[in-house]
């Protein structure tokens, strides 16, 4: 039995969970059930990212207090996970005393190994709100191609990157107020004292080959020292033995995947050590979105490296969401939180989209309404669940729910059976697409013999009594294997049939086999089509969410 620690990046506690969230939230789950299938030991961990200036600054426009923001959208992507059947086995926040104990932690090791300098810099000050402003909260003129308007890292009309102080006439996000530069002392984590080990860690981590170039050009560049320093006013860890100093929430964030693991530890009374000791021999897994790979295969392995704990086996990186084929977008209406979703369409639609488009490569995923619906109508519903209410009419009506006491089409059903392997494997390596494919195409064989065997035309003459039983028992058994394949994907929709055929919930070692003489109960849809109107109506309501 394999013992495995899976992590899905956690989301920022000041908004809402989107659909562009959930192809993060979607894929590990799925890889998470497909292992719990497997019956290996592995726990899935998440957590709200519950600090840093925007967190702070939105509570203010809210006129809350940062704790009580985060413990309502805590609650509120809780409530939106479980609705998409997302489980996790802890889901916890960053803003918590196991995280505070173990970012000090981690923080003094680097400290006492050498690796946190300080270095006086010079930053944009609001006078009018006394707070330091990050780069986002600054607007300006390029420097360079003098466009108005522009953040304080980059331009996005011509490209360039500069510093804040950089910018001409450069602006004050919060206040509006022009910003005086002002000298602060920060500490930074020396990540080229790593340089040696990442490299090892790049080679031992199979991580995607896109991310193995990025990492070779980031070494190739030189890896500067990084930041870790924010100053008051900040929601977040105040530095062990400074004055009004913070940890920038990027160095307290990745030690929630511990905090959020510890928490369950002791609740649940497992082995801690054994998970995150030097030298582990359980496996840990992050998932992340490409725009975080950098946190996530230097400054964190570095971190675990330099505090003594085991490192990540490997980082597995996924693209963006695209809606027909364009960034999801408030203004044009295509920015759809998770809860408008559910008001309107069944989860397992979308977690059976998604499965369809992700493999294990970078590339951006797209939802494209007209193929969700194709995808689902014809694919998921006419063709995989069809299979089973087609049998189920005369398993149910002539034969009291009883199965055949054996096969009939052994040629068939061998060749289902002996698709498992593959399946699994698809699973373990993130092609989900694949599989999505494959189960399709093993509906068209299963169909295709129930459509040359007639089993409507057959039951009108007696003699061919026991024959449709034949037919029909196939047909109900192989239903059964291709909902267990799917079972990752759609876990409700496995448990309604598991719930209709009366069988044993459904795990990768029972699924070699098929139910003979058993009864089942009365079939009852499981799902149905995706209604045209519903995917309009979401779409209205989204649009008139524009201005949050
Ligand atoms: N709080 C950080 C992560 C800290 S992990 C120690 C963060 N939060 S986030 O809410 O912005 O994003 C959470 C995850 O969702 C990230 O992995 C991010 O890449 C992913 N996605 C956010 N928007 C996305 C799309 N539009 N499409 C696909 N994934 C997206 O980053
Ligand atoms: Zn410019």
């Amino acid at each position: 039995m394999r013992k495995i620690l899976v992590t899905s990046a956690l989301p920022y506690a000041n908004g809402s969970i989107h659909l562009g969230h959930l192809v993060e939230y979607l894929q590990t789950d799925i890889w998470v059930r497909n292992q719990k299938m497997s019956q290996n030991q592995c726990f899935y961990i998440c957590a709200d990212d519950a600090h840093g200036t925007p967190i702070m600054l939105k509570a203010k426009e809210l006129q809350m207090t940062p704790e009580e923001l985060i413990s309502k959208t805590q609650k509120e992507h809780m409530e939106d996970f479980k609705d998409f059947h997302i489980e996790f086995d802890n889901y916890y926040t960053t803003h918590s005393d196991e995280n505070r104990e173990l970012s000090e932690l981690i923080y003094e090791q680097l400290k006492e190994n050498g690796n946190i300098e300080s270095r006086e810099i010079e930053q944009f000050y609001d006078e009018q709100e006394n707070m330091f402003l990050p780069d986002r909260y600054i607007k300006g003129t390029c420097p360079k191609c003098k466009a108005d308007d522009q953040y304080g890292d980059a331009c996005e009309i011509c490209g360039a990157t500069y510093l804040s102080t950089d910018l001409l006439n450069p602006k004050s996000v919060v206040s509006n107020s022009k910003p005086v530069t002002r000298k602060t002392e920060h500490f930074f984590f020396k990540l080229s004292e790593y340089e040696t080990f990442l490299k090892d860690w790049l080679k031992d981590s199979r991580v995607q080959n896109e991310i193995k170039n990025k990492m070779d050009e980031w070494l190739k560049d030189g890896l500067a020292s990084w930041d870790i320093t924010r100053d008051k006013p900040y929601f977040g860890f105040q530095i062990p033995n400074e004055k009004d100093k913070y940890f920038y929430v990027w160095l307290d964030a990745p030690v929630g995947y511990i905090a959020s693991f510890k928490n369950l530890c002791d609740k649940k009374s497992i082995d801690f050590m054994e998970f995150w000791k030097k030298d582990s021999d359980t496996e840990l897994y992050h998932f992340i979105g490409k725009d975080i790979a950098y946190f996530h295969v230097l400054f964190w392995p570095a971190m675990l490296e330099g505090s003594k704990f085991r490192t990540p086996s490997s980082v597995f990186c996924h693209g963006f969401l695209t809606i027909d084929g364009e960034k999801m977008s408030k203004s044009r209406g295509t920015f759809f939180n998770a809860r408008t979703y559910l008001k309107h369409l069944d989860p397992e639609y979308l977690r059976y989209y998604f499965a369809s488009r992700l493999t294990d490569k970078i590339e951006d995923i797209d939802l494209n309404f007209d193929d969700f619906v194709a995808r689902v109508n014809s694919d998921l519903v006419g063709k995989i669940v069809n299979i089973g209410s087609r049998c189920a009419k005369f398993i149910n009506g002539s034969y009291d729910s009883r199965l055949c006491s054996e096969s009939y089409n052994k040629q068939l059903i061998t060749e289902i059976l002996e698709s498992k392997n593959l399946i699994v494997e698809n699973y373990e390596n993130r092609n989900f697409s694949k599989n999505i494919r494959l189960i399709s195409s093993l509906a068209d064989d299963i169909n295709k013999y129930i459509d040359n065997e007639k089993p409507w035309k057959m039951i009108k003459d007696k003699e061919n009594k026991d024959k449709v039983h034949k037919v029909c028992s196939d047909g109900i058994n192989m239903f059964r294997l291709l909902i267990g394949y799917l079972k990752p994907v759609i876990p409700n929709i496995a448990l309604k049939v598991e719930k209709v055929l009366q069988c044993d919930c459904i795990n990768w070692s029972n699924l070699d086999s098929i139910l003979t003489s058993h009864q089942m109960g009365e079939f009852k849809p499981v799902i149905g089509r995706i209604e045209k109107d519903s995917i309009e109506l979401m779409k209205n309501e989204a649009k008139g969410e524009i201005n949050d």
